[in-house]
Formats: structure tokens, sequence, C-alpha cells
């Protein structure tokens, strides 16, 4: 597997995997303004040319916010979404980046327990974030990146 930067010509896989995966997708436009801004970091991970899974942040004075992370369903369970955030936080902490946040869905305990895996804590609940359906955030922190 390859980990390697989010390209334009990467967006309309990555948008395929992010309409299969969120009731509430993210747009090309919406991925494409987010990977031109410099104090982004957007990266794919890539098998026998294909994407199979993404992430990304935006950076602002020394914080990133973790926006996007997804891996194609049939790909789950191998560690790429372990692997990719992984780099996500090397490629943070080689550009200044000192902590890292993300909201996510309170019953999504399979990205909770992989982010508390890389070392992500509970830090508050934020009521009815989410719609479609409508659920609670629970915000997480990593101060500073490990
Ligand atoms: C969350 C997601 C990115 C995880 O990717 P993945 O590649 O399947 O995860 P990994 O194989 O790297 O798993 C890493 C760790 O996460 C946890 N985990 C992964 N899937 C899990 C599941 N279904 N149930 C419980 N824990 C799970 C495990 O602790 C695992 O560690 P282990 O290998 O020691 O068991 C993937 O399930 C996904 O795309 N989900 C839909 C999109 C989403 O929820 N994105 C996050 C929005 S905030």
């Amino acid at each position: 597997m390859e980990i390697r930067k989010m390209t334009e010509t990467d967006l309309p896989e990555v948008c395929a995997i992010e309409q299969d995966t969120f009731s509430e997708p993210w747009s090309e436009e919406d991925f494409r303004n987010s990977i031109e801004d410099i104090n982004n970091g957007y990266l794919v991970a890539v098998i026998d040319n294909k994407i199979v899974g993404y992430c990304g942040y935006w950076g602002i004075a020394g914080e990133g916010d973790i926006y996007n992370v997804a891996v194609k369903k049939d790909y789950r369970g191998q560690r790429i979404g372990y692997q990719i955030l992984t780099a996500l936080l090397g490629d943070a902490a080689g550009r200044g980046i000192t902590s890292l946040t993300l909201e996510v869905r309170k019953s999504n305990e399979a990205a909770i327990h992989l982010y508390e895996s890389l070392g992500f804590e509970r830090a508050a609940i934020r009521r009815d974030f989410y719609s479609k359906p409508r659920e609670d955030a629970v915000i997480m922190w990593m101060k500073p990146i490990q």
C-alpha cells in the first residue's frame, strides 16, 4: 500500500467512497477547496492503483482539525485507517501542527476505537451536532501530537 498526498485527479474516486460512506457527503468542490489550501494536509491510501482510503485536516495557527477519514467498505479492518492516520500525524507534526482535534458520532465505535488507539482522548460532547440522523458528537483531542 502506498500513502501519498491527495491530488485533483483523485477526487472522483475519493468522492465515490465519500458518497458510499456518509449521509451528507462532501462534494468534489469541497475537497478541491480543501486540498488547494497549503495549510491543509490531505492523504490517500492506494492499493493496485485504486484509492482505498483517505483522510485530511485543516491547519490553523498550529492546530489541526481533522474533517475527513474514510476507508472503502471492502477494505476495512485491515489497519488502513490506522496507517493513513499515522501518516497524517507525521505530516501535521512535520508542518508545525502541535495539536489535533476531530468530531465523531457518539455511536461510531469503530472510529472512536481507532482514534483512541492512536492517542486521541475524549474531551467533550457536542449535543445534536449531526443531522441525518441527529446525533451527539464526541470531540476528541491529541495534544501534543504523539
Ligand atoms: C473508521 C474507519 C476509518 C476505520 O478504518 P479501518 O481501516 O477499518 O480501521 P483499522 O483496520 O485501521 O482499525 C484500527 C483500529 O480501529 C478499531 N476498529 C476498527 N474497526 C472497528 C470496528 N468495526 N469495531 C470496533 N473497533 C474497530 C480497532 O481498535 C482497530 O485496532 P485493532 O487493529 O487493534 O483491532 C472505517 O471503519 C470507516 O471508513 N468508517 C466509515 C467512515 C467513518 O466513520 N469515518 C470517521 C468519521 S469521524
